[in-house]
C-alpha cells in the first residue's frame, strides 16, 4: 500500500500549495484603473460576479445607460489643470534632461488636437466594441430601430461608434438626438443641466482640502528634484489627468508611471475626485437622487410593458458623466452606508485621509463609456423559481457586473422579481420622488417625467 500512500501525498502537494503565500511579490498596479472620470473605459469585475444571466433565464428586453466614449479633454480640466501645466512647462527654462525621474519632460509635448471635447480615435473604437459586445451578450434579441443620445457631439459621437459596431446592414438603426436645454425639466438626457438646485462646481470644496493635503509631499519632492519649476498643487493634479487624456489620445502616457507618482499616491488622486463626484452627483447630494429618478421610473415602464408592444426590445442611450451616478443613487447602489446601520453619509468620506473600504469609487462609477444595464429576464427554467407565477426578474449590471438592489432580490442569484420591483420603485419614488419641487425649478413648463422613449421621437440613420 506504499504505492498509494506516495500517491496520496503527491496528489496533496499541489492543492496545499495553492493556499500558501506565493514566494515572490505578485502585486501590481495599473493607474489607468484610478483615473475616476478619466479612466479609460475598463470593467472592474467590482463585485466580481458572472455577467452571464442566472441559470435558466434568458433575458427578454435590456436598457442601457452610456456615459459617451473617451474624449480629448474636458473643457474645465483642460482650463484648469491640463492647460496651465502645458503652457507652464513650455516656459519653463528647467533642463529636465539633467533630473532622470523627470527627463521625459525634456521632450513631452501635449497632444496637438482639434477642439477639446471631441471623442478620440480610442473611444470611436471602444464605443463600437461595446455595441459588438452588447451584441453578442443578446444574440436572440431585436437589434434596435433607436438609440437616444444627448445633444453634445461626444455624445451623439460615441452613439454612432455603438451603432456601427452594432448594425450589420447600414442604415437600419436610427439616433434619435434629445436636446440639452436648461429648461426641459426631466424630460431628457441631462436632467441635472436644467435643475437649478444642481451646481457643476459641488464638492470642489471638499475635494480641494483633500487635494491640498495629499500633494503637500509630492509637492515637497518636485521641489527637491526642479526648485526653479514653482510647483504647485494643480500642476500634480494636471499630470496625474495627463496620464488619462495622452493615454486615450495617443496610446500611452509617460504620467502614468509608478515611479512619478506611487501607487498610493494616484489612490489619493481617485479618493479626491471620489469625493468631489460624492457631493457633486451622490450621496452627498441631495438632488442626485431626485435627478437619477427619472431615468429609471421611464426605463422600468419601458421594461415591463408587454414586449408585442414594443417594436425593440433593446434601449440604448448616451448621456454625460453626471446621469449615471445619480441613476445609481436612484437605485441605492454604492452607498457607503449600507450596513452601516447609520445613513452618515458624509461622514463615510473622510476629508483628511482615504476610506479605502468605500463603496462609492468613480473610477468604477463613472470611466468613459461608462454603462448601467437594466435587464429583464425570464427565469422559468431556473432551479427553485420553475413554479412561480410570474417567471419575470430584474437585474440591474454596472459595467457588465451584476448588482444588488438594497431592498429587493428575491429572484435567482438576488435579482428582483417583478412585482418586487414595482414595490421598489414605489419605495425610491416616495423617497426621491419630485424632480421639479427638489431642484427648485425657475421656470414654468417642468415636468417630472422622463418621456422619451413613450413619445414617437424620429431620429436619422447612421451609415458607416
Ligand atoms: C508663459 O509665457 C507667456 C509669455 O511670456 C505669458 O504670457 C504666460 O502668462 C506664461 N504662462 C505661464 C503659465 O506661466
Ligand atoms: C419649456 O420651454 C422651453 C422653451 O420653449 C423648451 O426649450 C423646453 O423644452 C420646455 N420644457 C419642457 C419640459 O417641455
Ligand atoms: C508661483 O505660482 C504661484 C501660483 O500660481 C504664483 O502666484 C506665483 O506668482 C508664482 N511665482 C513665480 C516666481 O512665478
Ligand atoms: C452632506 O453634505 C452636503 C454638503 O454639505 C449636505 O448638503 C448634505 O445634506 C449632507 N448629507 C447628509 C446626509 O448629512
Ligand atoms: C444609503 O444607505 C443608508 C443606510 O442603509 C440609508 O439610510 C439611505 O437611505 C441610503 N441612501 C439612499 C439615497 O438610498
Ligand atoms: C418564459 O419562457 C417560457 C419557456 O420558454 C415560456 O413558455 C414563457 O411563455 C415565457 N414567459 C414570459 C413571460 O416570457
Ligand atoms: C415545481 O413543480 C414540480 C411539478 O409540480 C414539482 O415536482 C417541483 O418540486 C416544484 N418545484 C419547486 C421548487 O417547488
Ligand atoms: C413614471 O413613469 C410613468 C410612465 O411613463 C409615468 O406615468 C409616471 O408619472 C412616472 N412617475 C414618476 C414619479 O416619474
Ligand atoms: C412613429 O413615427 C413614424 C415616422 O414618423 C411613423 O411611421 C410611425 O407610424 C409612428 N408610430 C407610431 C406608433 O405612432
Amino acid at each position: 500500500m506504499a504505492f498509494s500512500l506516495t500517491t496520496v501525498v503527491l496528489l496533496a502537494i499541489p492543492a496545499l500549495a495553492q493556499t500558501q503565500q506565493p514566494l515572490y511579490s505578485t502585486y501590481n498596479f495599473n493607474p489607468l484603473e484610478h483615473l475616476a472620470g478619466i479612466a479609460p473605459y475598463f470593467e472592474p469585475s467590482d463585485p466580481p460576479r458572472d455577467p452571464a444571466p442566472p441559470q435558466g433565464c434568458e433575458v427578454t428586453k435590456a436598457a442601457y445607460l452610456v456615459r459617451h466614449a473617451a474624449i480629448n479633454a474636458n473643457d474645465f480640466d483642460y482650463e484648469s489643470y491640463l492647460g496651465p501645466f502645458a503652457e507652464k512647462l513650455e516656459n519653463s527654462t528647467v533642463d529636465w534632461s539633467k533630473i532622470p525621474s523627470l527627463a521625459f519632460l525634456d521632450t513631452w509635448e501635449p497632444p496637438t488636437i482639434k477642439e477639446e471635447e471631441r471623442v478620440t480615435r480610442t473611444g470611436k473604437l471602444e464605443a463600437g466594441q461595446l455595441g459588438v459586445q452588447i451584441s453578442y451578450r443578446y444574440p436572440t434579441l431585436r437589434l434596435p430601430k433607436r438609440v437616444w443620445a444627448s445633444s453634445a457631439e461626444r455624445t451623439t459621437v460615441s452613439a454612432q461608434g455603438l451603432i456601427r459596431g452594432l448594425e450589420m446592414e447600414d442604415n437600419t438603426i436610427d439616433l434619435v438626438v434629445i436636446d440639452e436645454g436648461k429648461e426641459g425639466g426631466a424630460d431628457s438626457l441631462t436632467p441635472y443641466s436644467s435643475c437649478p438646485a444642481y451646481s457643476s462646481s459641488a464638492g470642489s470644496k471638499q475635494s480641494s482640502t483633500y487635494v491640498k493635503k495629499y500633494t503637500a509631499p509630492i509637492l515637497a519632492r518636485l521641489r527637491t528634484l526642479a526648485p526653479h519649476f514653482n510647483w504647485t498643487s494643480s500642476d500634480v493634479v494636471g499630470m496625474q489627468e495627463w496620464c488619462g487624456y495622452d493615454t486615450v489620445t495617443r496610446g500611452s502616457s509617460p504620467f502614468c508611471s509608478t515611479s512619478l507618482f506611487r501607487p498610493d499616491e494616484w489612490l489619493q488622486f481617485e479618493y479626491a475626485q471620489d469625493i468631489q463626484y460624492h457631493y457633486n452627483t451622490g450621496y452627498g447630494n441631495d438632488v442626485s437622487g431626485a435627478i437619477g429618478l427619472p431615468w429609471l421610473n421611464a426605463t422600468l415602464n419601458l421594461l415591463d410593458s408587454p414586449l408585442e408592444n414594443d417594436d425593440q426590445d433593446l434601449f440604448i442611450s448616451f448621456t454625460h458623466r453626471e446621469l449615471p451616478p445619480t441613476v445609481l443613487v436612484a437605485m441605492g447602489l454604492f452607498n457607503n452606508s449600507e450596513h452601516s446601520g447609520a445613513n452618515n453619509v458624509n461622514a463615510t468620506m473622510p476629508l483628511d485621509r482615504i476610506n479605502y473600504h468605500r463603496q462609492w469609487v468613480s473610477s468604477y462609477i463613472l470611466p468613459f463609456l461608462t454603462n448601467i444595464a437594466i435587464e429583464k429576464m425570464n427565469c422559468s427554467a431556473s432551479y427553485g423559481y420553475e413554479n412561480v407565477t410570474d417567471p419575470t426578474f430584474y437585474r440591474v449590471m454596472v459595467n457588465q457586473s451584476p448588482q444588488t438592489l438594497p431592498t429587493c432580490f428575491d429572484g435567482p442569484l438576488e435579482s428582483c422579481s417583478a412585482d418586487g420591483m414595482a414595490g421598489f420603485l414605489k419605495e425610491r419614488t416616495a423617497m426621491l420622488g419630485g424632480y421639479s419641487e427638489k431642484c427648485g425649478v425657475d421656470y414654468d413648463n417642468s415636468t417630472d417625467v422622463l418621456s422619451i422613449y413613450s413619445r414617437n421621437l424620429t431620429g436619422k440613420a447612421v451609415g458607416r
